[in-house]
């Protein structure tokens, strides 16, 4: 075929069994071959969140029939493949190792290199696979257990330049949700009821902003949200559509206000570097609040990169795309290579108090 550097993907670090195979085509442009997503919503529905236990036996009796299909759907054989990538962490930690012990039983068998890749790097690099844009730009990633803005420089080089200091944005969202009776996962069912609502009937707190930091806080806007429901309650469709649009007005305005003043750091020190915005993480999938980036970047002259939504949530072909870069950087992980339910993208920053508290989600 004429597809090289073709990587098998492997993504178990929380509810999402995935598997892909990435490759690039005659040109040397990046392409998915396959990319299959189980969502174990289901099972875990019930118990409103990610049980840990279940979320590992799923990934477990469901990840060999997904490699296989990823692999059919790719139209290529195991003897085909340069490598495979898997998720290493962070991570829930039994997910990660049935991922990992799966990854490294057949590397061996077939006698191919084992790539173990940060699944934030993951995010972090999937508009280099989309997009096929260069070093260095901007990331805003936000998910169910990460709220930060990164420098992303190069392959490894990634500087933090602002995380939350309590909960993470998905966090924040399917509280939200859960508070008003929503279901979940939460932000999809926020966004659903803001539309109708009316996003200035509350003012709701945007922490710390007006302080000299670029960091990130949701704590108190969820007091407040919880505030104002317990005050109307019972509360009425109208009401729930209210609070939904004001919260997500709230959260953009925050998300606004700090990637502004990021993207002026970013133009004095990258002067010569493209203008580019990355956004990454299962709530960059919220429409409203990609709609409110964009007017910002398209205020400033920059450009916005937003994956397709399937790719924006955790899938596997963004760590078979990380997989692929290291990859064709020369790496190979050893086979000893231990699952990491905490792995900072940039190490060298000190964590913050509360930040990514769960450790769980990416
Ligand atoms: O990256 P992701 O798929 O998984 C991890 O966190 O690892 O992100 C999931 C998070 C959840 O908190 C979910 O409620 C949030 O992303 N999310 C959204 C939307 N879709 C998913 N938040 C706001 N608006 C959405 N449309
Ligand atoms: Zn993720």
């Amino acid at each position: 075929m004429g597809v090289r550097h073709l990587i098998l993907g492997i993504e178990t670090s929380c509810d999402e069994t995935a598997a892909a195979v990435v490759g690039r085509d005659d040109g040397g442009c990046p392409i998915i071959l396959s990319s299959i997503i189980l969502s174990q919503i289901d099972a875990h529905k019930e118990f409103g969140g990610v049980v840990p236990e279940i979320a590992a036996r799923a990934h477990l009796s469901a990840l060999d029939y997904l490699i296989e299909k990823a692999i059919d759907d790719a139209g290529c054989r195991l003897d085909d493949l340069s490598a495979i990538a898997v998720t290493a962490g962070p991570g829930l930690i039994g997910g990660l190792m049935v991922g990992l012990m799966t990854a490294k039983g057949l590397a061996a068998s077939i006698g191919k290199p084992l790539l173990c890749i940060n699944h934030l790097e993951g995010h972090a690099l999937t508009a280099r696979l989309t997009d096929n844009i260069s070093f260095p730009y901007l990331l805003l990633l936000v998910s169910g257990g990460h709220t930060q803005i990164l420098l992303v420089n190069g392959l490894g080089d990634y500087q933090r330049w602002a995380s939350t200091i309590d909960d993470a944005l998905g966090e924040a969202f399917d509280k939200t949700a859960k508070l008003l009776s929503l279901g979940f996962p939460g932000g999809p069912m926020v966004e659903k009821a803001a539309l109708a609502g009316d996003g200035k009937r509350f003012n709701f707190p945007q922490p710390l902003k007006g302080k000299d930091t670029l960091n990130f806080s949701f704590s108190g806007l969820k007091t407040a949200v919880r505030i104002a429901a317990q005050g109307l309650a019972p509360l009425s469709e109208s009401d729930i559509a209210d609070i939904c649009a004001s919260f997500q007005n709230a959260v953009a305005a925050v998300l606004v206000n700090r990637l502004n003043r990021s993207m002026d750091i970013f133009e004095v020190e990258h002067s010569s570097a493209d203008k580019n915005l990355v956004v990454a993480g299962g709530v960059a999938a919220n429409l409203y609040l990609r709609g409110e980036i964009s007017q910002l970047c398209e205020e400033c002259g920059w450009n916005l990169i937003a994956p397709a939504l399937e790719l924006c949530g955790d899938n596997a072909a963004m760590i078979a795309w990380a997989g692929l870069e290291r990859f064709e950087a020369g790496e190979v992980s050893a086979m000893d290579f231990a699952p990491r339910s905490r792995w900072p993208l940039d190490e060298t920053s000190a964590s913050l108090l509360g930040s990514g508290r769960r450790g769980a989600k990416a």
